[in-house]
């Protein structure tokens, strides 16, 4: 399969159409960014990363229930997956209270949550992509009730094998983000990817910060992270 022309070009990764118009190339960079674009910089040989644990992740998900957009791994930064449109939720589940929960509610990094939380917010880089809760979605037509409620199903259910995927490779999920697409016939995929950019991940015994909290926060040792996070889930 052959990448034909540039559909997108994201923060993180670019998307190919192909000879197939069901079917897209995703094409992982090293480039990033936090704080909505506002820092920038590169993380070496995370594309690669990011493609080959959001794969192995993917594969996982799928067996236990949940579809997800993936085709195959064309390659160490190129998969190629369904082509959907992305239902703009950024659909975030908390384990342990961190990042913008622990700033927005002055709960300590770090305090065990009594349930996890399932919250959203409005994929929408020009507004920084605000919080938002089920009416705002259904109002603004972000999604169907019915797309709601299979979203919840899913997350929390790639909420437990996650949790306990890391675990089993020494890490706390402390939390994460996901993003879900809609294929041709409305069928809801899980989609985007799940990697050291987009959960939390805490050393069981130490809680060392082992993913992208490195470089928003300018900890040191980003790549080292990255490539740890790797080797735990025997990917390297
Ligand atoms: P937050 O505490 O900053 O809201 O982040 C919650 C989780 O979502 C965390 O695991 C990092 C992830 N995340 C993204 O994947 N993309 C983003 O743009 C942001 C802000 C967070
Ligand atoms: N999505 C953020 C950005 O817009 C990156 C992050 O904090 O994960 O740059």
């Amino acid at each position: 399969m052959e990448k034909k022309e540039l559909m997108y070009e994201g923060k993180a990764k670019k998307v190919w159409t192909t000879e197939d118009p069901e079917v897209v190339i995703v094409d992982y960079k090293d480039d990033a960014t936090a704080f909505n674009g506002e820092k920038k910089g590169t993380i070496v040989g995370k594309g690669a990363i990011n493609n080959r644990m959001t794969n192995h992740v993917f594969k996982m998900i799928e067996k236990a229930g949940v579809p997800t957009h993936l085709v195959e791994e064309l390659s160490d930064r190129e998969t190629a997956v369904k082509r959907v449109s992305i239902v703009p939720l950024e659909v975030i589940v908390r384990n342990v209270a961190a990042g913008s929960f622990s700033k927005r509610m002055g709960v300590a990094e770090g305090t065990a949550l009594l349930c996890p939380i399932l919250e959203f917010s409005y994929k929408n880089d020009d507004l920084g992509d605000p919080f938002i809760n089920d009416s705002y979605a259904l109002a603004l037509g972000l999604a169907t009730q019915e797309e709601i409620d299979t979203i919840k199903e899913y997350t929390l259910k790639v909420n437990e094998i996650l949790k306990e995927y890391f675990l089993n490779a020494g890490m706390k999920l402390i939390d994460f983000k996901i993003e879900f697409g809609k294929d041709k016939d409305g069928k809801i995929l899980l989609a985007d990817e799940v990697s050291p950019d987009t959960c939390r991940l805490w050393d069981v015994e130490t809680n060392e910060k082992l993913d992208k909290d490195r470089f928003r926060r300018d900890l040191g040792n980003v790549e080292e992270a990255y490539n740890e996070v790797f080797k735990r889930l025997g990917l390297a």
